[in-house]
């Protein structure tokens, strides 16, 4: 008896060490969104039940090997048991017991991470190899709509956003670990496009990141999270969605940046992933075929719109999109090409 006493104490002592640290620890990362809070919350059930079978099984054992041991001039077995049912019996119906309201909590969680505000506003998320790109309707002076397209999601703290997930190619995965929810990004149209929501309640910059394998550049498909708050959202979208009233070079900057062009052209002649652009245009380059051509504005026009058409040695055939051509503006086109053009 005295036995069974000094182990229920070991066991609930070990419990609540090994649960506070578990639950105190930081273990997970930042908590930056309505429905980390609630999943937070399934994590430190989880850690508890974990620290209570952790040592459960340990001071048993521990104790066991300690106490019990054959101590000298002790000889033969030990005491062999057959069957308890009453042990039995407790030791089915309490795990069940357990897996059931586990089920019951993850469901209600389920429901409350995906709860539908009607006040959501709606951000289209395409994922490409390998970038991401983030279009916004905004209503624009006189009632008309305008997309907003942007290499960076900048979203309202505090206002629930509906991502409406779509791939230009293969299946790529959203997923933003401060905000602890993640979804696959499937290819097909309309079909196949799939839904996550999610509420930031902590203004700052954080970065999605590509969770499936989707080839050579799969590790660098990431993308510039920012949260900030509600007024200087909308004066950002505002912002965003007025005509290029600019330069052609400065609206093909504009166009470069939110099309994340500049995420793999240099504009200081490093070579990132693509060309850089510096000096770029009226050089020489050779192409893999052996071939040397100039780069004037024909050139350019048929990278942007068909990248395989032509590749500079050195570089690899596949990786810049082949969807630009139903993206850009023959106008964006000419801007940006502008905009290469002015980077002497
Ligand atoms: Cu896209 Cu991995």
């Amino acid at each position: 008896m005295i036995h069974l006493v000094i182990v229920a104490f070991l066991v609930v002592a070990s419990t609540i060490g090994v649960g506070l640290f578990l639950t105190n620890y930081p273990l997970l990362p930042l908590q930056a969104s309505e429905q980390a809070v609630n999943i937070d919350g399934l994590f430190d059930i989880h850690w508890w039940f974990i620290a209570f079978f952790f040592s459960l099984i340990t001071v048993f054992v521990v104790y066991s090997v300690i106490v019990f041991r054959r101590k000298p001039g002790e000889r033969g077995d030990g005491v062999y048991m057959h069957g308890n049912t009453r042990l039995e019996i407790v030791w089915t119906i309490v795990p069940i017991a357990i897996v059931l309201w586990l089920a019951v909590i993850g469901a209600d969680s389920l429901a409350t991470v995906e709860r539908r505000d009607p006040e959501a506003i709606t951000v289209d998320v395409f994922a490409a190899q390998w970038n991401w790109r983030f279009q916004y309707s905004v209503e624009v002076e006189g009632g008309t709509v305008a997309a907003v397209v942007s290499d960076t999601l900048v979203l309202p703290k505090n206002q629930q956003v509906l991502l409406r997930l779509h791939s230009d190619d293969v299946i790529h995965s959203f997923y933003v670990p401060e905000f602890r929810v993640k979804q696959d990004v499937l290819p097909g149209g309309e079909e196949f496009t799939r839904e996550l929501r999610i509420t930031p309640n902590l203004e700052g910059t954080f970065k999605v990141r590509c969770a499936e394998i989707c080839g050579q550049l799969h590790w660098d498909m990431q993308a510039e999270i920012q949260v900030v708050d509600r007024s200087e959202f909308l004066s950002w979208l505002q912002e965003q969605a007025g005509d290029c009233e600019l330069s052609p070079e400065e609206c093909g900057q504009r166009w470069a940046t939110q099309f994340g062009c500049l995420a793999c052209h240099s504009l200081d002649g490093t070579v990132v992933i693509g060309p850089s652009w510096q000096g770029l245009y009226g050089s020489s380059e050779e192409l893999s075929d052996g071939s040397t051509i100039t780069v004037d504005d024909a050139y350019l026009h048929e990278s942007i719109v068909d990248p395989n058409a032509k590749i500079v040695q050195g570089f690899s055939a596949g990786v810049m999109p082949q969807t630009f051509a139903g993206i850009l503006t023959e106008e964006q086109i000419q801007q940006i090409i502008a905009f290469i053009a002015s980077l002497q």
